[in-house]
Formats: C-alpha cells, sequence, structure tokens
C-alpha cells in the first residue's frame, strides 16, 4: 500500500498549476489515493485488474448511512450468540481451493454463518460487512501472516491454532465504522469512477478522455507478480470466498505476467539488464516483460494528462541477481518520451512494506542483499 500521509503530501506538494479537479490511479490496489483525492475535494477515476482491489476500494469511498450499519452490526452480533453447526445453511466449499489445506472445517463453517448473518440482516451495506469478512477469511486460513506468498503454517503452528473468527470480524467492522464516519466528516467530493480495465492497454475514452486529466498519483508494481508482490496469491482466499473473476490466475494477467519479450529501448536502464542478461537469461526475459508492459501503460497514462498536468508515481528500485534496477530512472525515461518535463525524485525510506527488505536474488544460501529500502516519488509534468 501506498501510505495515506504520502498521498496526502504528494497532492499538496505536486498540485499542478490551475485546474486541479481531476485525479488518476492505473494501479489503484486499496484506493488509497482515490480517498485523498475526496478529501481533497477532487474528482478521481481509478483501475485495477484486481477484482478485490476495486471491492476494497470502493467500500472505501462510499458514503454508507453509519447510523444503519450500526444497527445492522448490532443484529449481526446477536446472530453470533446463536451460532451452532445445524445453524449453518451454506456448507458447499467447492470454490475454495484446496481448502482441507487451508482451513480447519470449523473455521470454514463460522466464516459461512458470518456471510449467512451479514446476508440476512443487511441489505444496502452487504458490501460494507464482506470487506470486514475478506480479511477474516484470510486472516483465519493457516497461512503465515505477514508474507504476501501462499505459505502454510507448519505442522506444530496448525496444532495450536484456534482463530476467534467471531472476534476477528467484530474488531474489523468496529475499526471501519471509526474509518467510516471519519471519512464522511471530511470528504468534500465523493465523484469517484472505479473501472477493471487493464492499464498497459488503451485506456477507455468513456472511462478517462484523452489530456482530461489534471494528475496522477500512483504506486505501480515493482516487477512481474511471481518474483515481486504476489498480489493475486495475497487476495485469493478472498477472491475465491466471494468467487470474484480470475480469482486463481489473477498473477498471470497483471504487469509482468505475459511473455512480452521485445526488445527495449531504453539508455537509463540498458547497462544493467545486460548484467542480468548475462547472468541469467531467464530472469533477463521476466525483466524486460515486465518493462513492456511497464512502457505501454506509461504510454497510456501519458495521453490522459492534460497540458500542464502532473504525474507522481511512487516507485522503488529492486534487486535482481544483485542488480539494481533503477525503475525511478526508466520511469522519468518514459515519460520524457511522451512529451513530459521532469521535475524531481523525491526519496523516501520505506520503514513498514510486507516486502522483505533482504533477500537473496542471487539464490545463494546465506548470501543476502538489500532489495528495496527506499521508495522514489518521480514527479513529471506534460509540455506543451
Ligand atoms: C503497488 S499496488 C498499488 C497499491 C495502491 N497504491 C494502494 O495504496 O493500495 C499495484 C496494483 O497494480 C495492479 N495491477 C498490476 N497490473 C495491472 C494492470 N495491467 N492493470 C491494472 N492494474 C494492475 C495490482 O493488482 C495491484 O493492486
Amino acid at each position: 500500500m501506498m501510505i495515506p500521509q504520502v498521498a496526502r503530501r504528494i497532492l499538496r506538494e505536486f498540485r499542478p498549476e490551475g485546474r486541479c479537479e481531476i485525479l488518476l490511479d492505473p494501479y489503484m490496489g486499496s484506493g488509497t489515493s482515490l480517498v485523498e483525492a475526496s478529501l481533497c475535494g477532487m474528482s478521481s477515476v481509478g483501475t485495477d485488474l484486481n477484482p478485490l482491489a476495486r471491492f476494497i476500494s470502493k467500500v472505501k469511498t462510499t458514503r454508507y448511512d453509519a447510523m444503519a450499519i450500526e444497527r445492522e452490526f448490532r443484529n449481526i452480533q446477536n446472530g453470533l450468540l446463536f451460532y451452532s453447526d445445524e445453524a449453518v445453511r451454506e456448507r458447499d466449499f467447492g470454490r475454495i481451493s484446496n481448502r482441507e489445506f487451508w482451513y480447519s472445517y470449523d473455521v470454514l463453517l463460522r466464516l459461512s454463518y458470518l456471510s449467512q448473518l451479514i446476508r440476512d440482516n443487511s441489505a444496502d451495506n452487504i458490501d460494507f460487512f464482506n470487506l470486514a469478512l475478506s480479511e477474516v477469511v484470510r486472516e483465519a486460513s493457516y497461512t503465515r501472516n505477514g508474507e504476501f506468498k501462499r505459505f502454510r503454517m507448519d505442522k506444530k503452528r496448525i496444532a495450536t491454532y484456534n482463530p476467534d473468527v467471531f472476534k476477528m470480524f467484530e474488531e474489523k467492522v468496529r475499526r471501519n465504522i471509526i474509518g467510516l464516519v471519519e471519512y464522511k466528516k471530511a470528504v468534500t467530493n465523493d465523484d469517484v469512477r472505479i473501472y477493471g480495465f487493464d492499464s498497459t492497454l488503451p485506456i477507455p475514452d468513456d472511462a478517462v478522455a484523452k489530456e482530461s486529466v489534471d494528475i496522477v498519483l500512483t504506486s505501480p508494481p515493482y516487477g512481474d507478480s511471481r518474483t515481486t508482490v504476489a498480489y493475486g496469491q495475497f487476495s485469493r482466499w478472498s477472491n475465491e470466498w466471494f468467487s470474484f473473476e480470475h480469482a486463481r490466475n489473477l498473477d498471470t494477467l497483471l504487469m509482468g505476467g505475459g511473455k512480452n519479450v521485445s526488445e527495449l529501448d531504453t539508455k537509463t536502464i540498458s547497462s544493467e539488464l545486460q548484467q542480468i542478461k548475462d547472468i541469467d537469461c531467464r530472469r533477463y526475459c521476466e525483466v524486460v516483460s515486465f518493462l513492456n508492459d511497464y512502457k505501454a501503460s506509461i504510454i497510456n497514462v501519458a495521453d490522459t494528462v492534460r497540458t500542464g498536468g502532473m504525474v507522481c508515481y511512487v516507485v522503488g528500485n529492486r534487486n535482481v541477481k544483485g542488480v539494481q534496477i533503477p525503475l525511478d530512472y526508466f520511469t522519468a525515461e518514459m515519460f520524457e518520451q511522451c512529451g513530459f518535463e521532469h521535475v524531481t525524485t523525491v526519496v523516501r525510506s520505506i520503514p513498514n512494506k510486507r516486502m522483505p527488505s533482504k533477500t537473496s536474488p542471487t539464490n545463494i544460501a546465506g548470501k543476502k542483499v538489500d532489495t528495496m529500502n527506499n521508495e522514489y516519488i518521480v514527479v513529471m509534468r506534460k509540455l506543451n
């Protein structure tokens, strides 16, 4: 996630001159920049291929009736008091792959009972409660917490793992109600449009008109999902629980998931690419495939920005086989090719990302190399 404080500061410091009404996030994730746009009075448009990301962003930017939610929450909580195995109506878990590996049967029944209570007690606010449930679905599984990839706990941990599913849900709903009340107090524009188009393909004109966007604020992926942050794996429990589309193959659809290995014309990172190619040709192809997709998306995004509009990309410089790839330089170079000028790059150290700060990219046991300790906010302005 991009943290809200960073998004807020960027929007304050790098507002374009003149009109500042429309923000675009072509990789919106959980919608941090859309929320911040709403809070500072701007309309926003976001897209993400991950249905869970769209679902989170939608709920976070909706002005639900907090009183109705409190009332429905009390009814759900009452229902929890009457939980018994026999009270669970929906017991078909066929949509969840490898369910016995990831869940105890008791947890599945309790999750199903929560879904049932949400359906029975809420009409207009179902998504609000399902968002809390989507987090519990992951946390109550046997996954090792704090990791993006699907790793199972060890047997010893599983033997004693007994998550209190209902308590987890209640805590998340309470936290989200506080967030909702704060959001409603502060929001000054709730014109938020959420899409699921692929930003590496031409952006549909009816979603975002050419030259209409005043500011782009986004944090794109750093590399393909298989070898960096596995968004698809991370969200698979929730995507499967809600039967969202592409639950099982999402990582192959995200940037770099295909095999677009055509030669890349770049001055800024050509020597790094050559070094990786000399060490490992397969890894080189993966990196180039990601960068080709990334370049295509930059061309599409650039088209939507008005003259004088700003682009702020928060990127990380990942390490592949011991070679650091300066994605900040590459980003600036690609936008320059699209008629932008480089304004500045702000470097920020990242204390709290889910990425490990050290990995062994060389695959030599014990050899640890820094992956990403800094993030780079690349700021560009569109020229005439
Ligand atoms: C670093 S995350 C964005 C995080 C976001 N800024 C936040 O605060 O939650 C990158 C996002 O890009 C999405 N993504 C990857 N490839 C995409 C593509 N081709 N089109 C649209 N979204 C894509 C992923 O699903 C992921 O949610």
